[in-house]
C-alpha cells in the first residue's frame, strides 16, 4: 500500500509539471441549479481509473460521469448538471461501453491523448455510447442532444477478434455537439467488421480532426446535416458509408488505401437515402473508387444523391465516380485533380438542368484560401503547450457566476486583467448575469469550463429602439485587433427586447480572429425566465406576450469588421425548455439572426446554424468575401401567428426586411416569415452546403411534406440587387414553396427538387 501511493504521489508530481493545463488549473466551475457540492470538473484519476492499461477501468470512468447525478438513463436533457471529464494520458482499459451523460463533455489530455483500448470480450455499442438503447429507442430524442464535446482520445477497438462486431464511437447527437481530435484504431484483417463512428439520427453538428485507421467502415453515417472537415481514412475496407442524409459537407478528407472512398449508393436508384453531399479540397490515394452513387438520370426522388465536388486531387484512383450503370467520371493510374464535378439540378442562375458532369469551379476571393488554394480552416486552439499558469480563472478573480449576483464589473475586470497579464481567460462554468455591455478588447482569449453563460438582464437591454450588445467586440466598429473565444454561450434573461447577444466590431488583418463552439442560446433553459412557465406555447393565438420579447438580433458583424473564422457557432432561440422533461414547445421572440454588414471580408462560418429568429436566420449586406459550410437554419415554429410584421418593427438602417412592402407586391401564401438567407448587393458569397427548414404552421407540422405542397412559408432564400459570384451548393428547403428567391421573383421552386424529405437545387449560381 505504501508503495503503491509513494508511486501515486511520485505520478502526480510529475503530472503537476508536464500535464494540460486543463487539468491542473484549479476547479471552481459552479453549476448554480445543482446544489452545493455538485462537481462541475472531474479527473477520471479521482474516481479510481488508472490508465495503466492493465486495470479495468471501466466503472471508475463512469462513476466519475454520474457524480452529482447528472442526466443520465431515462432523463431527457438539462442544462443545470454540465461536467468536464477529464482524462489525463494514459490506457485507460474498458470492458464495455463509457456512457457520458447530457451536457457532458469527455477531454483528454490535449498534448498527449489517452487511449481507451477495449478489452477482447468488450461488450457494449461504442466504446464510447452517446446515446445508448435501454430500450428500443435511443436514451435521448436525437435532435434534441445539444452541447456535448469528445477531445482527444484514440479509441482502441484492436484486441476485440476482427470479426466480432465493435463500435469506436456511437454518436446520434445535433447541434453544438463537436468531435476534435480522435484517433480510431481497429484491425485490418480482412474479415473485419469493425465500425469507427457510428450515428443513425441527429440534427447535427460538427465534427474536424478525426483519424480512421483499419476495420470495415470508418464512418457510417446519418443524420440531417453535418459539417465535418479534416477526416483521415487510412486502409478502411470503405471509409464513409452514408445511410441517409438532407445535405452533408466535406471539407479536407484524406482518404487513403482504402477500397470505396465515400459509398452514398444506399437505397439504391429506385430509393436513393443520401439526400446530397458536397465534397471539396480532398484527396483520394490508392482507392480503386472514390465515390459510388445510386444517383442516375432518372432515380428516385428526383435531386437525391445531388454530389458537388471541388478540387478534389485524385492518386491512383480506379474510378472516380461509380454509378449503378457504371463509371460516371473515371478515375486515374496518376494524379489529377477534379476542378470541380457534380450531378443533380442546377440553376446558372435559372434551371432547373438535369446534369451529370463538369461544373466550373467557384472562383475563390484569395483572403479566404489557406494552405494550397484550399479554403482557410483553423481548429479550436487547446492551448496545449501553455502551463496551468497561463489561465486565469473569473471566479478567482471575483466573477460569480451563481445567476443572482451582478457581475458585469467582476467579469469585466477578470477580462481585462487576462490582456493585461497576457493570460486566458478560463470562464469556470456558472451563469454570469450582467447588467451592462461585456467589452472583448483586441488581445482577450476567452476559454470556458463546459459553456458557462454570460447572461444579460434587466432594462439596460431591454429597449427595442436602443438595442445594446451583451458581449461587444472591439469597442468601436473596425477597431484593430484579434482575439480567440471559444467554449461560452451568450444569453439573455427575461425581457430583453434590446439585446444584441453578440456585437463583433473587431478588424483582424493576418491570421483571423476566431470564435469556435461559442454559442447564442435564447430561452428555454434555467435561469432565464423564458421558459414554459413565463412563455408558454400559445397556438392560434396571434397576441404577442411583451414579456417574451427575448433578444433583439443574436449577433451583428459591423461595417467595418473584419477577419473572422466562426467554427461550430449555433445561434438558436430556444423552440422547448431543456429543462422541462417533456421539452415542452414555448413561444418566445428574437428579432434576428446572424447579421453581416462588414464591407469587406473575409469571413468563414463552418458548421453554423441559426435558429427561430423572427425576420431571417442569416442576412447579409453590403458585404463579401464570406465562406458558409454548412449552415442550417429554422423559421419560428409559431409562424404565422403571428407572422413575421410582429414584434419586430423593421429598421431600415439594419436593411430589415419589410415584409409588408415586398409581400405587398404578389406575396401569397405565408409570406411574410424568416428568411432562412437573404443576402443583398453583395460579392463572392460561397455556400457549400444550406438546410433552411420550416417544418411548422402554427405549431403544426402537417405543412412539410410534398403531399401537403410545402406550405410552411412561400420563400426562404432572397438574392437581392447586386450579386456578384453568390454562389450556393446544395441547398435543401423544407416547408417551403419557393427555394430562391432573385429581387423578389421565383428562382426555383420546391416541387421541381423532391429531394428524400427536402427539396433540393444542387448548383445555384448568381451570375
Ligand atoms: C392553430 O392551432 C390551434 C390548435 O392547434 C387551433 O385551435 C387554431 O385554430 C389554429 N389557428 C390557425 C390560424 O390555424
Amino acid at each position: 500500500m505504501r508503495f503503491g501511493s509513494l508511486l501515486l504521489a511520485a505520478a502526480s508530481v510529475a503530472s503537476a509539471v508536464q500535464a494540460y493545463w486543463l487539468g491542473d488549473v484549479p476547479h471552481r466551475g459552479l453549476a448554480p441549479f445543482a446544489g452545493n457540492n455538485y462537481p462541475v470538473f472531474r479527473n477520471v484519476r479521482d474516481y479510481g481509473a488508472r490508465g495503466d492499461g492493465v486495470t479495468d477501468d471501466t466503472a471508475a470512468i463512469n462513476a466519475a460521469i454520474n457524480a452529482g447525478n447528472p442526466c443520465n438513463k431515462g432523463c431527457a436533457s438539462t442544462t443545470t448538471t454540465p461536467a468536464v471529464v477529464y482524462f489525463p494520458a494514459g490506457t485507460y482499459l474498458i470492458s464495455s461501453s463509457i456512457l457520458p451523460a447530457y451536457f457532458t463533455h469527455l477531454i483528454g489530455d490535449a498534448a498527449s491523448p489517452p487511449t481507451l483500448k477495449a478489452t477482447p470480450n468488450f461488450a457494449g455499442f461504442g466504446l464510447i455510447d452517446g446515446n445508448p438503447y435501454y430500450s428500443p429507442v435511443l436514451n435521448w430524442k436525437a435532435v434534441n442532444v445539444f452541447f456535448r464535446q469528445i477531445r482527444n482520445f484514440v479509441l482502441d477497438t484492436t484486441a476485440i477478434p476482427p470479426a466480432t462486431q465493435a463500435t469506436g464511437l456511437h454518436w446520434p447527437t445535433s447541434q453544438a455537439t463537436s468531435l476534435q481530435n480522435l484517433v480510431f484504431n481497429m484491425p485490418t484483417a480482412a474479415n473485419v467488421v469493425h465500425v469507427g463512428l457510428f450515428m443513425e439520427e441527429g440534427s447535427g453538428g460538427f465534427i474536424t480532426d478525426l483519424t480512421f485507421n483499419g476495420g470495415a467502415t470508418g464512418a457510417s453515417m446519418g443524420n440531417q446535416q453535418y459539417t465535418m472537415r479534416n477526416l483521415r481514412f487510412n486502409n478502411c475496407k470503405t471509409a464513409i458509408i452514408q445511410l441517409w442524409n438532407w445535405g452533408w459537407t466535406y471539407h479536407g478528407l484524406s482518404i487513403n488505401n482504402c477500397q470505396v472512398g465515400i459509398d452514398i449508393s444506399a437505397g439504391g436508384p429506385s430509393k436513393v437515402e443520401t439526400g446530397s453531399i458536397t465534397l471539396f479540397d480532398s484527396t483520394f490515394t490508392n482507392v480503386p473508387v472514390a465515390i459510388k452513387t445510386a444517383w442516375t438520370y432518372s432515380s428516385s426522388p428526383a435531386t437525391a444523391g445531388s454530389m458537388v465536388l471541388e478540387n478534389i486531387a485524385l492518386n491512383n484512383v480506379g474510378v472516380a465516380v461509380q454509378g449503378p450503370g457504371g463509371t460516371m467520371l473515371t478515375g486515374t493510374g496518376g494524379s489529377t485533380t477534379i476542378a470541380a464535378w457534380g450531378n443533380g439540378h442546377s440553376y446558372l442562375p435559372n434551371g432547373p438542368t438535369n446534369f451529370a458532369g463538369p461544373i466550373t469551379p467557384n472562383p475563390r476571393p484569395a483572403s479566404l484560401l489557406g494552405a494550397n488554394g484550399r479554403y482557410y480552416v483553423r481548429s479550436k486552439p487547446q492551448y496545449e503547450n501553455l502551463p496551468a499558469s497561463s489561465f486565469l480563472s473569473a471566479r478567482a478573480a471575483g466573477a460569480r457566476g451563481d445567476a443572482a449576483a451582478d457581475d458585469t464589473a467582476a467579469l469585466q475586470s477578470a477580462i481585462d486583467a487576462s490582456v493585461a497579464q497576457n493570460k486566458i481567460l478560463f470562464i469556470d462554468h456558472g451563469l454570469y448575469r450582467v447588467t451592462r455591455t461585456i467589452r472583448i478588447p483586441p488581445g482577450a482569449i476567452i476559454v470556458g469550463e463546459a459553456f458557462p453563460v454570460i447572461l444579460s438582464s434587466g432594462p439596460f437591454f431591454n429597449d427595442i429602439n436602443n438595442p445594446k450588445p451583451v458581449v461587444q467586440v472591439g469597442a468601436t466598429s473596425g477597431q484593430a485587433g484579434y482575439v480567440e473565444l471559444s467554449d461560452f454561450i451568450v444569453s439573455t434573461q427575461n425581457v430583453q427586447a434590446g439585446a444584441i447577444c453578440i456585437e463583433w466590431n473587431l478588424a483582424t488583418s493576418g491570421t483571423p480572429s476566431g470564435m469556435w463552439d461559442v454559442h447564442v442560446r435564447i430561452g428555454g433553459f434555467t435561469g432565464t425566465q423564458q421558459q414554459i412557465a413565463q412563455c408558454p406555447k400559445t397556438p392560434g393565438n396571434p397576441a404577442v406576450n411583451p414579456n417574451c420579447l427575448v433578444a433583439f438580433m443574436a449577433m451583428h458583424v459591423t461595417k467595418q469588421a473584419k477577419g473572422l473564422y466562426m467554427e461550430n457557432v449555433w445561434l438558436w432561440t430556444a423552440d422547448h425548455d431543456i429543462d422541462e422533461q417533456l421539452n415542452t414547445q414555448i413561444t418566445i421572440y428574437s428579432g434576428r439572426g446572424l447579421y453581416i454588414e462588414a464591407t469587406s471580408g473575409p469571413f468563414w462560418l463552418w458548421g453554423t446554424g441559426s435558429e427561430h429568429h423572427v425576420l431571417y436566420q442569416y442576412q447579409l449586406a453590403n458585404t463579401r468575401d464570406i465562406f458558409m459550410g454548412q449552415i442550417q437554419t429554422e423559421t419560428p415554429y409559431f409562424n404565422p401567428v403571428p407572422n413575421a410584421l410582429v414584434p419586430f418593427p423593421p429598421v431600415a438602417a439594419l436593411n430589415d426586411p419589410d415584409f409588408r412592402a415586398s409581400c405587398a407586391r404578389g406575396g401569397e401564401g405565408n409570406c411574410a416569415a424568416a428568411w432562412g438567407l437573404r443576402v443583398i448587393n453583395s460579392k463572392n458569397v460561397l455556400v457549400y452546403g444550406a438546410g433552411l427548414y420550416s417544418f411548422f404552421d402554427n405549431y403544426s407540422t402537417s405543412c412539410s411534406t410534398f403531399s401537403a405542397g410545402q406550405t410552411c412559408q412561400q420563400r426562404i432564400t432572397s438574392i437581392e440587387g447586386v450579386a456578384e459570384n453568390v454562389n450556393i451548393y446544395n441547398l435543401n428547403t423544407i416547408g417551403t414553396r419557393e427555394m430562391i428567391n432573385r429581387d423578389g421573383n421565383r428562382v426555383a421552386w420546391y416541387a421541381d427538387g423532391v429531394n428524400t424529405f427536402a427539396s433540393n437545387v444542387g448548383v445555384y449560381k448568381s451570375g
